[in-house]
């Protein structure tokens, strides 16, 4: 049987935070503690809205599913620098280019509220140069990289984008 097919859409809905909960648990790669973050953020946006919480969202839907999504915001007290919180496609939807197109409606609405620079945090483990590689397929440079950052062996890789 053929899959929905798959629409970006903002803003968030009442059914997100459910949803968005269950495909960061399924990405794999998120402990409970940032799936729990991942969740919390859903609701205090839906509470807040938008520009109040400081946390920008775009969802791809799919069928009653959410396939992906990403997060982006203003760093506070920084000059127009946006960071992408977070991005997330199921594991049966990646490689298909998904990401890379939530990718580019974040880079675009960030760009549309003043933003000139987009960075992107991930993990410097093995099992995040994935992320990595996607990261550089969008165009992003590593700036920076903080061994032991999250415990010891899992570092932290800065990633950014001049917009
Ligand atoms: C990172 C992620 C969002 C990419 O989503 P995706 O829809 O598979 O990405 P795309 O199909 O748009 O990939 C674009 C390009 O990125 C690179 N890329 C993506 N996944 C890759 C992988 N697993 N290995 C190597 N390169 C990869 C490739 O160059 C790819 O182009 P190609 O498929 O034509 O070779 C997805 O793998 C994911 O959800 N990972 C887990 C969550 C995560 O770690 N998020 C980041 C921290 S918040």
């Amino acid at each position: 049987m053929s899959r929905p097919p798959i629409r970006l859409r903002s803003p968030l809905c009442a059914a997100d935070p459910a949803r968005i909960e269950a495909l960061v648990r399924a990405a794999g790669v998120f402990n409970a503690a940032e799936i729990a973050i991942a969740r919390e953020l859903v609701v205090e946006t839906l509470a807040r809205g938008e520009d109040a919480a400081g946390y920008h969202f775009l969802i791809a839907d799919q069928g009653d599913a959410v396939a992906g999504y990403a997060c982006y915001g203003p760093i506070p007290a920084t000059e127009n620098r946006f960071e992408l919180y977070w991005i997330a496609v199921s594991p049966a939807a990646r490689r298909g280019g998904l990401g890379q197109q939530l990718m580019a409606a974040a880079e675009m609405g960030a760009r549309a509220k003043g933003a000139t620079h987009l960075f992107a945090e991930a993990s410097d483990r093995a099992d995040s140069q994935p992320v990595h590689a996607f990261y550089r397929a969008c165009g992003y440079t590593l700036h920076a990289r903080v061994p032991d950052y999250h415990t010891d062996g899992d570092g932290l890789a800065i990633f950014g984008k001049r917009l």
